[in-house]
């Protein structure tokens, strides 16, 4: 499976913070906003991600990241010159993708939950044709919405219902199969002139190809489009973070206990680090320095 970030969109509901910058670089507490779905792809053993945001963000991401060898990974960038729709992101990695299936993540999205590295793995293992990710809200006019059957399978999805017929949300982490790419040639830009994930997804629920895991309640999960959103997103690492100690997202130490780089190269990220923060710190700790 190969990963996909769109960071890209106009930031217009995070004005005036987005006015210079890419939304998707803001900091969440101690960190881009950008290590949290780059954290879940490599939960799920994702190691080449296409990170696609505007054109004129694209160095500064590119200079924040690298090509990812330090961390083990495989980083490509793509320009989305306007937000055409969050589908669009698999038509710009068309290429990237190849024959492979896909991992798409909402640079917004942030995931936090006990057995979630364990629960991506098994679901990229069995995927058989578009897995989505539930969870429960209270405010679902806000999000795509699904509908569910006494079963469990998906009876509808319903992009920012004004009544909700479930308090389901869609989050944005999405599993498709290779057939994603052709399917997504067939949509039309919606009334808001975007390609809609949502009529992506229908189309696999026609097909009785879709299947949703709900995340549930112990879990945590915030997409990070408004002032308040954000700042609860931060709220709640810092509260994490501060009283168990550990961290959440750290990019470093997932690449390290994923296997995908050594002590010795932990080390080195710990040394340009520094000592001068609880994370530089952190991440010294993990191999003793
Ligand atoms: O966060 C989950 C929700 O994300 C889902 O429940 C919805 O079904 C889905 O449509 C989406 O809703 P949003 O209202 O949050 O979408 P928004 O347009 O705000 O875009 C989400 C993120 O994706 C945002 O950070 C910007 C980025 N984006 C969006 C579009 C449309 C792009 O990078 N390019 C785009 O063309």
């Amino acid at each position: 499976m190969r990963g996909i970030i769109l960071a890209g969109g106009s930031g217009t509901r995070l004005r005036p913070i987005t006015g210079v910058t890419s939304k998707q670089l803001l900091p969440v507490y101690n960190k881009p906003m950008i290590y949290y779905p780059l954290s879940v792809l490599m939960h799920a053993g994702i190691r080449e991600i296409l990170i696609i945001s505007n054109p004129r963000f694209l160095d500064t991401y590119r200079e924040l990241l690298g090509d990812g060898r330090w961390l083990g990974l495989e980083f490509s960038y793509a320009g989305q010159p306007h937000p055409a729709g969050i589908a669009d992101a698999l038509r710009i990695g068309r290429d990237f993708a190849g024959q492979e299936d896909i991992g798409l993540i909402l640079g917004d999205n942030i995931f936090y939950s006990t057995g979630l590295p364990s629960l991506l793995r098994s679901e990229r293992d069995r995927l058989a044709g578009c897995t989505l990710f539930g969870y429960p809200v209270t405010d679902p006019e806000r999000y795509g919405i699904a509908e569910l059957d006494e079963d469990g399978a998906i009876r509808a999805l319903t992009e920012k219902p004004e009544k909700p017929a479930s308090n389901l949300a869609v989050t944005g982490l999405y599993f498709y199969d290779n057939e994603a790419l052709s399917l997504v040639s067939r949509l039309t830009p919606s009334s808001r002139g975007e390609l809609e994930i949502t009529d992506l997804n229908r189309l696999y629920v026609e097909q009785g190809r879709a299947r949703l895991v709900n995340l549930g309640r112990g879990s945590a999960w915030f997409d990070t489009g408004t002032h308040d959103s954000l700042l609860d997103a931060a709220t709640f690492v810092q509260l994490i973070e501060k009283r168990q100690g550990i961290r959440i997202s750290c990019i470093e130490e997932i690449a390290y206990r994923m296997g995908f780089i050594d002590a010795e190269q932990l080390h080195r990220i710990g040394r340009r680090l520094g000592d001068a923060t609880d994370y530089g710190q952190y991440v010294r700790s993990l191999v003793g320095t």
